[in-house]
């Protein structure tokens, strides 16, 4: 069966997030496999979002973050805790908007055209199970209301998906 992606027409961000919520929602409705269910979250929010040229997830492995599907150039795939953007977020256990990777001390440029981050922590029955990443090619892309509707948006992915990626 194939999927259309459908870009949400909304007035505001907010509004447009809610749209991304159902349709991912419809997406991931009917699969419990944590792994397409994160291939499949990559591939609506990197065809859907502006300005986004990195969409994936880093699972917790080991006591380290391992890459998991994402949309966008090759990644590295392990980073430490406390390591960069998506070792900080997951440490902090919190979501972690940067508007300028360059001024974030430690931050791990795999994709040099990235100029901002959004990292959102994954936390399933209060266990950390990985962050999902995005990155902009533009100074300042992310905001409150994507740090809000990315939170919502990894909530779901948790909610449809099988613990242990
Ligand atoms: N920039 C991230 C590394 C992951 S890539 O952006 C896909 C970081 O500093 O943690």
């Amino acid at each position: 069966m194939s999927h259309s992606i459908d870009l949400p027409q909304t007035a505001n961000k907010q509004e447009f997030y809610q749209e991304l919520a159902s349709q991912l929602g419809g997406l991931l409705t009917g699969e419990r496999d944590a792994i397409a269910n994160a291939a499949n979250t990559a591939s609506l929010l990197y065809h859907t979002l502006p300005d986004v040229n990195w969409v994936g997830f880093y699972f917790l492995k080991s006591g380290e973050l391992v890459l998991g599907p994402f949309h966008g150039k090759p990644a590295c795939v392990r980073i430490a805790m406390g390591r960069g953007v998506c070792g900080t977020a997951a440490q902090a256990r919190r979501a972690v908007v940067v508007p300028d990777v360059n001024a974030f001390p430690g931050h791990i440029a795999c994709d040099t055209a990235s100029r901002s981050e959004l990292v959102v922590p994954l936390i399933a029955g209060g266990e950390l199970m990985g962050v999902l990443d995005l990155d902009s090619p533009s100074h300042g892309r992310f905001d409150e209301d994507d740090r809000v509707g990315c939170e919502n948006l990894a909530a779901i992915y948790l909610a449809a998906s099988k613990e242990g990626a």
